[in-house]
């Protein structure tokens, strides 16, 4: 469910029309509505609520501090990634004790930085990175609680450049010498491993991964206690699904039935890390079509947001609904609806690579009209770039009649302010 939706053939956020907004702000514009992203988080709590869970918004889906905010308002602790994550994640008021520091690539500085802070838990992801938290925490007389982050080693269950859990990524560690790994610091005073970590892949659309992931967690978790460490944490990362499409994605109340009773049985506290189940369908991105032209037997819908913006779709061949902002949008954006016509929705961007929908049955747009793409609001601004000089997007929240910049477009003089003047 969102917030998103046609009256009288016009796009609404809530209670306010798109255009409107499109007028205000100018294009390409990111609209995010704040009442999906408490409903999402809601749900997400309610589906786990027999198990109290602490769901860490995993903040690099979309970590505008308003959005960060608002979700540490609902109840979220947050997963990190990074020195700029975590710095996010405190700015936005969230308490340390409720961060959960993931990534196989935290350096002395950001371990450090965690440590100075004092965030809740680190997810392990090799013996490299377990002796260097090790020996930091010596260093400040401190002990550090990390999760174990395992490759329970999946079956391929997502796109391969997002799947997380197969044999040969760089994630977690192997499943296969975990426990060799775990006997070697049962000792070490300075690290106390109290949890599991896994984080399967995104997104997924099937429970089958949970459940298989669980069955081998439960046996890890018996095994590393009787090595001796008090496991009392698990961490299930993120990955729900959601439709993109039409209805392909499950329910909160779905993963909540593989994954509960497990927890229960390991007598664990629950983390989640979820970032798209929340923020994805939240926000979509606005667009204003400047040229339309025909060649090579191919329409093109040439408008002003670009691969820069949403890079989804040319990294992942992903699908986005597309359609006119003033419309009636079909029940299925997949199939050659009447009055369509065959377009590619490309960009400014010099690549042929630039587009957000290809071979898309659209009604036929002409220049200055509105586009709007949906399901935006997950790793679409937290991906952008100002690959040919294009600066970022603004970012609105809309509330009810209300909306708020929360961040405002990029100039040119942003584009250069970094570099030493010459
Ligand atoms: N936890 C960990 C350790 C992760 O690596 C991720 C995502 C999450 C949680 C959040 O997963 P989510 O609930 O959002 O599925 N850029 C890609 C997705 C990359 C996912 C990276 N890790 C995309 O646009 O589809």
């Amino acid at each position: 469910m969102d917030h998103f939706t046609y009256k009288n053939r016009i796009l609404h956020c809530d209670d306010v029309p798109v255009p409107a907004l499109a007028e205000k702000y100018g294009t390409p514009l990111y609209v995010y509505s704040k009442k999906t992203l408490q409903h999402h988080l809601k749900q997400l709590q309610s589906a786990f609520a027999a198990v109290n869970p602490l769901v860490c918004y995993s903040i690099k889906t979309n970590g505008n501090l308003h959005i960060t905010k608002l979700m540490v308002e609902g109840g979220a602790g947050c997963d990190v990634t990074s020195a700029g994550e975590l710095y996010r994640a405190l700015k936005a008021g969230c308490p340390a004790d409720k961060i959960v520091f993931a990534g196989a690539g935290k350096t002395d500085a950001e371990i450090r930085m965690a440590f100075d802070n004092g965030v809740f838990l680190f997810n392990v992801e090799s013996e490299g990175e377990l002796d260097a938290i090790a020996d930091i925490a010596r260093g400040m007389n401190r002990v550090a609680q990390v999760a174990l982050r395992v490759n329970p080693d999946l079956p391929p269950k997502t796109h391969a450049k997002t799947d997380t859990s197969v044999k040969g990524v760089k994630f977690g560690l192997d499943i296969d010498t975990v426990l060799e790994f775990a006997q070697k610091v049962v000792k070490n005073p300075h690290v106390k491993v109290v949890g599991l970590h896994m984080h399967l892949g995104s997104p997924i659309l099937s429970t089958e991964p949970y459940r298989l992931g669980i069955a081998k967690g439960l046996m890890l978790i018996d095994k590393l206690r009787d090595q001796g460490h008090k496991i009392n944490v698990w961490n299930m990362g993120g990955g729900f699904g959601i439709n993109y499409k039409k209805n392909e994605a499950l329910p909160a109340t779905a993963f909540a039935e593989v994954i509960v009773p497990g927890i229960q049985k390991s007598g664990c506290k629950l983390v989640l890390e979820p970032g798209r189940f929340i923020v994805g369908n939240a926000g979509l991105l606005v667009s204003r079509v400047i040229y339309t032209k025909d060649s090579g037997g191919k329409h093109f819908v040439i408008q002003d947001a670009a691969m820069n913006d949403l890079i989804r779709p040319t990294l992942y061949d992903s699908f986005h609904r597309v359609w006119p902002v003033v419309g009636s949008p079909p029940e299925d954006f997949q199939i050659e609806n009447p009055g369509t016509i065959k377009c590619d929705v490309v960009g400014p961007v010099c690549e042929s690579g630039d587009f957000l929908a290809k071979d898309r049955y659209l009604p036929p747009v002409g220049r200055g009209e509105l586009l709007a793409t949906f399901s935006a609001g997950a790793y679409g601004m937290a991906m952008a770039s100002n690959y040919n000089g294009r600066p970022r997007a603004a970012e609105v929240l809309v509330d009810g009649g209300e909306h708020h910049l929360i961040r405002r477009r990029e100039t040119n003089e942003d584009l250069i302010r970094p570099e030493i003047e010459c």
